[in-house]
């Protein structure tokens, strides 16, 4: 089945074509279509099955770590199950045309990465790292079948994975390019995400606030839409090729 065509404004076109920085903001949207579940879609969204504050969160990790490791576990098992998809793709399209392109991203599945973006931004960490709980540690080897959690070789802390759980910081030097990205981008784009967790959700207000465009590319309306310039309901997978055929193609 060919892609619902879309109808760019002219001056969208001619806008990005003379733009030399441009910021693009991911969510789990973007991984839709390669098949991984996205959080708070009302029936397939994890948030519906999972409770975030039952396996995402420091507490629920001090009460139950094996709850939280496997369901990380499983995570990473359905990642390593799926490929990049067009939308992806297409990201990487872009970074290669244009002279100044900062990839922010919410997502911790590693595909805009697999796929070949370079200059990304990982806000919320990236489940294919594990890390000790207490001494942060990297580890790229660690035995998954036994009955407990990992352990750290060097100060036998619990492993967990390398990940920004709901009322843990960002990391800094992540969040702190992505807001100077922002700020100093010409065109923002807002891609497949709900726009409602912070600090990530007032990025686009941020560079709004310094002149810049801001383009939505989403399934849905999200609190953003209303305070958009230019929005694009649908696909992020069908439309994002399409724009890049149309701007730069
Ligand atoms: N193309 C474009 N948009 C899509 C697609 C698609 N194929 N499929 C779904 N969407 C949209 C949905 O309409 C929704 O608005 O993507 C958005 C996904 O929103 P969420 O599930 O809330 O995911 P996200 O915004 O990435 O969540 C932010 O919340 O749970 C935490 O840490 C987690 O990084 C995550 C953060």
């Amino acid at each position: 089945m060919s892609d619902r065509p879309i109808e760019l404004p002219l001056e969208l076109v001619s806008l990005l074509r003379a733009s030399p920085r441009l910021v693009a903001l991911t969510g789990a949207g973007v991984s839709q279509e390669s098949g991984l579940r996205t959080f708070r879609d009302a029936q397939t969204g994890l948030w519906a099955q999972y409770k975030p504050t039952e396996l995402a969160s420091p507490e629920a990790f001090q009460r139950d770590p094996k709850l939280v490791w496997d369901w990380y576990a499983w995570r990473r098992e359905a990642v390593k199950g799926v490929r990049p998809n067009r939308g992806h793709y297409a990201l990487v399209e872009i970074e290669k045309r244009v002279s100044h392109f900062t990839l922010i991203t919410q997502n911790v599945d590693n595909l805009h990465r697999f796929a070949g973006s370079q200059n990304v931004l990982e806000l919320h960490g990236n489940i294919q790292r594990v890390r000790c709980a207490d001494c942060y540690t990297f580890t790229e080897t660690w035995d998954d079948d036994s009955e407990s959690v990992p352990r750290c070789k060097v100060c036998d802390g619990l492993l967990r994975p390398d990940v920004v759980w709901f009322g843990e910081s960002l990391p800094r030097d992540q969040l702190e390019a992505a807001v100077t990205a922002a700020r100093s981008c010409d065109v923002f784009f807002s891609i497949g995400t709900s726009g409602v967790v912070q600090p990530a959700a007032s990025l686009a207000f941020a560079a709004r606030n310094r002149g810049a465009v801001v383009v939505e590319i989403n399934a849905e309306p999200t609190p953003l839409t209303p305070k958009a310039d230019y929005v694009v309901q649908g696909k992020s997978g069908e439309i994002l090729p399409q724009l890049v055929e149309a701007v730069w193609g």
